[in-house]
C-alpha cells in the first residue's frame, strides 16, 4: 500500500507532486506529505488525512510557493496506508534524518527496523516517529561521508529487510534523486526534461509514455537528467525504456456521486471488452493459451479478496464443465503451505491491481515449485502481469473505488473464456456446447444491464432495512460464492457486520444467530439446489428471520415462496449465474452504505492495492 511520487526536472514540483499522490490515494489515504529541495534545503510538509488537508498546507507555505527557477528541481510525495504507528503528522511520510539532510518516501515494511533503531539509539540518534520508515533515513545520514549519496544509500539497503519502494533526496545534491525497489513496485518515467518516479503509472501517464520498470533490488539514480541503473553491489546495470499506449481510462465521475456506482453501471462495457475481443468465428481464441496449458491435470486459482471470491465462483465450473481438479486458495494462507504443485499444474493469480503482495509471493513460489502461473490481471504491466508465464488482461479500465465491481466482473468473464476453452480443449464438451455457452457469454451485458435497472428497487429495499446491522447471506453452489463476495462488498463499505454461509451448514452454529427480525439474504439461481436452500430459508423464517429471496424461477414459484422481498435473476446457464445475481448485491451494499452516510469511494482503514503482506 502507499503511494510514492518523485519528480526531477526543470520545473516546479510542487504542483506535479501534489496531482499525482492524489491519482494514487487508492493506494492509502490516512495523511500525506511532500518534501522539495530547494538551494540545499529540503522543506517538508506532512499532515494527517486527505491530500486536500496537504493541499491547503502548501498553499500556506512560504517553501512551497517560492520560486523554482533553479537548472533542475525534485521532490518527493507520499499517501499512506497505515502499518507502523498510527495516522498522525508525525508519522506521514516524507521522513527526515536527524539533521534534515535526507528525505525518505517508502512503500512496504522494514522487518528488521527494531533491531537496526535500538543499535541507531545507541549512537545517540533521536527518533520523532513510530515508523520503521524513519530509521531508513538514519541509517543513511549514518552512512553518509558527506560526498556520497549513491553509495550511503547502497549500504543502506543492503542492511535492509523486508520490502521497500524509495524515493530519497539530499540536501547537499538538489539537483539528484535516488529510487530504489525491492519487492514493492516503483516504476520511473521518462519526460522531457524531467523525470519521474512513482508507484504506479497513472501518477504521471499524463506526462510521459516511455517507462521502464524498476527490478528486483534495483537502484535508479537521477543525476541532473541523466538516469543510472545499479545493483545492490553497486554494480551498473542497462536497462529498457518501453513506450507503453495505454488507455488508462477516465478518472472523473462522469456526473455520478460516487465512484463505486460509476464503475457499477459500467460493467456490462467491462464484460463485453473482455470477452469480445477473445471470441472469433464462434471460437474462443486467446493467442498461445493452447499450447501453454497443454499437459494440466489441475488448477489452482490463488488471490485475495474479492479476487479470491472469483476463484471461488469459478471453480464449480471449472470442475463440472471441464472437469479439473480446481482448488482455490488465499493467497496469504497458499504461500506459506507446501501445496502440492508441479508442472502440471497451472496457477491461476487473480489480481485487479497485479500489485498485491501476498498474490504476487504466491505466483513466485508456484513459479519456483515449477507449476505454470497464468495471471488474470487488470492493469497492464503490473508486477504480477510482468512475473507470469502467461497473462489475460481484463479490460474493465480504470478502478477507482476501493471496493471492486467492475474488475471482478471482468474477472468472472475471463474464468468463464478459460472455463470454456479448456472444456473444448479436453473433449469435455462438444463444438455445439462451446458455441450455445458463447452465445450466452455474448448476451451477458444484456443480464447485466436488465439488472442494474432495477437500481430504484434495490434502493428501496436498502432504505427499508437500513437498521439492519447484522446481515446474513446464505446460498449454496456458486450462490454460495456470490454471497461471500456480496456479504464483503456489504461490510467493507457499510461497517455493518455480515456473514456468508453455505446455507446447508447453518444449522451447525450460526443459526443461532438469528432472533425476530434478523435479516438473511438468500440466494437461491441454481435450479438442481432450489428445495435444498428453500428448507434452510424455511428454518431461518421460522425463527423470525426477515429473508430477502434472490431467485431464478417461474414467476407462477416466485409468487408462493412468502419471502419479505424478491429479486428476480434471469435464466442463464449456471456458469454465469454469479455475473447477474452479484450486480443487485453490489447496488445493495451501495445503497444501504449511502444511506449511513458512509465515505463509500474511500471506507475507512482500506485501501485498494495491498502491498503488504
Ligand atoms: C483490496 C481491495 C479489494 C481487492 C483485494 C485484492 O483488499 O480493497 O477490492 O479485491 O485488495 O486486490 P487485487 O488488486 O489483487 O485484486
Amino acid at each position: 500500500m502507499c503511494g510514492i511520487v518523485g519528480y526531477i526536472g526543470k520545473n516546479n514540483p510542487v504542483e506535479f507532486l501534489l496531482n499525482s499522490i492524489e491519482k494514487l490515494e487508492y493506494r492509502g489515504y490516512d495523511s500525506s506529505g511532500i518534501a522539495v529541495c530547494n538551494k540545499n534545503k529540503i522543506n517538508l510538509l506532512k499532515k494527517k488525512g486527505r491530500i486536500s488537508v496537504l493541499r491547503n498546507e502548501v498553499k500556506k507555505s512560504q517553501d512551497f510557493n517560492s520560486n523554482f527557477n533553479l537548472e533542475i528541481n525534485s521532490g518527493i510525495a507520499h499517501t499512506r496506508w497505515a502499518t507502523h504507528g498510527e495516522p498522525s503528522d508525525v508519522n506521514a511520510h516524507p521522513h527526515m534524518s536527524q539533521s534534515g539532510k535526507f528525505a525518505v518516501v517508502h512503500n512496504g515494511i522494514i522487518e528488521n527496523y527494531l533491531e537496526l533503531k535500538k543499535s541507531l539509539k545507541r549512537r545517540n540518534i533521536k527518533f520523532l516517529s513510530q515508523t520503521d520508515t524513519e530509521v531508513i533515513c538514519a541509517l543513511i545520514e549514518s552512512l553518509y561521508d558527506g560526498q556520497d549519496f549513491f553509495k550511503a544509500v547502497k549500504d543502506t539497503v543492503n542492511l535492509l529487510e523486508g520490502s521497500f519502494a524509495l524515493g530519497i533526496l539530499c540536501a547537499d545534491y538538489p539537483d539528484k534523486l535516488i529510487a530504489v525497489k525491492k519487492d514493492s513496485p516503483i516504476i520511473i518515467g521518462f519526460g522531457e526534461h524531467e523525470n519521474y518516479i512513482a508507484s504506479d503509472v497513472s501518477a504521471f501517464i499524463d506526462k510521459t509514455k516511455k517507462i521502464c520498470r524498476l527490478g528486483e533490488c534495483e537502484i535508479a539514480v537521477f543525476d541532473k537528467l541523466d538516469i543510472k541503473f545499479y545493483d545492490f553491489n553497486g554494480k551498473e546495470i542497462k536497462k529498457e525504456i518501453i513506450s507503453v499506449d495505454w488507455n488508462i481510462g477516465s478518472s472523473d465521475k462522469k456526473g455520478f456521486e460516487h465512484f463505486m456506482l460509476k464503475e457499477i453501471m459500467e460493467q456490462p462495457e467491462a464484460i463485453r471488452n473482455t470477452i469480445m475481443p477473445r471470441i472469433i468465428n464462434n471460437e474462443i481464441k486467446i493467442d498461445n493459451l493452447d499450447k501453454f496449458i497443454n499437459s494440466i491435470n489441475k488448477i489452482y486459482i490463488v488471490a485475495c479478496g474479492s479476487a479470491y471470491h472469483v476463484g471461488a465462483a469459478a471453480r464449480y465450473s471449472f470442475e463440472k464443465i471441464a472437469g479439473i481438479t480446481t482448488i482455490v486458495d488465499l493467497a496469504s494462507e497458499f504461500r506459506y503451505r507446501t501445496p502440492a504443485i508441479d508442472e502440471n499444474t497451472l496457477v491461476i493469480i487473480t489480481s485487479q491491481s497485479g500489485e498485491t503482495a501476498d498474490s504476487l509471493a504466491a505466483l513466485r513460489e508456484s513459479k519456483r515449485r515449477g507449476a505454470k502461473t497464468l495471471a488474470v490481471v487488470n492493469v497492464v504491466g503490473s508486477s504480477i502481469a510482468s512475473e507470469a508465464d502467461f497473462v489475460i488482461y481484463t479490460w474493465a479500465g480504470l478502478e477507482i473505488a476501493v471496493a471492486t465491481t467492475k474488475a471482478y466482473s471482468a474477472q468472472l468473464s475471463v474464468m468463464y473464456l478459460l472455463i470454456i476453452f479448456i472444456a473444448f480443449k479436453n473433449n469435455k464438451i462438444t463444438h455445439d456446447s462451446v458455441k450455445k455457452y458463447i452465445q450466452n457469454l455474448i448476451y451477458l451485458p444484456e443480464l447485466v444491464t436488465q439488472m442494474l435497472e432495477l437500481k430504484s428497487k434495490i434502493y428501496e429495499i436498502a432504505k427499508k432495512y437500513n437498521n439492519s446491522d447484522n446481515v446474513l447471506f446464505i446460498g449454496r453452489g456458486v450462490d454460495y460464492a456470490t454471497c461471500r463476495e456480496a456479504s464483503l462488498k456489504f461490510k467493507e463499505i457499510s461497517y455493518s457486520h455480515s456473514e456468508a454461509y453455505a446455507a446447508g451448514e447453518l444449522k451447525h452454529g450460526t443459526i443461532s444467530l438469528i432472533e425476530p427480525g434478523s435479516l438473511v439474504i438468500a440466494i437461491l439461481t441454481d435450479k438442481k439446489l432450489f428445495e435444498k436452500t428453500l428448507s434452510n430459508i424455511r428454518e431461518v423464517q421460522a425463527r423470525g428471520a426477515k429473508v430477502i429471496g434472490l431467485v431464478s424461477e417461474s414467476k407462477a414459484k416466485i409468487a408462493d415462496l412468502g419471502l419479505d422481498e424478491i429479486i428476480e435473476i434471469p435464466a442463464t446457464s449456471v456458469m454465469m449465474l454469479p455475473s447477474i445475481t452479484v450486480i443487485p448485491l453490489q447496488l445493495f451494499a451501495y445503497y444501504f452504505a449511502l444511506l449511513k452516510g458512509r465515505d463509500i469511494d474511500k471506507p475507512r482503514n482500506l485501501a485498494k492495492s495491498v502491498t503488504v503482506e
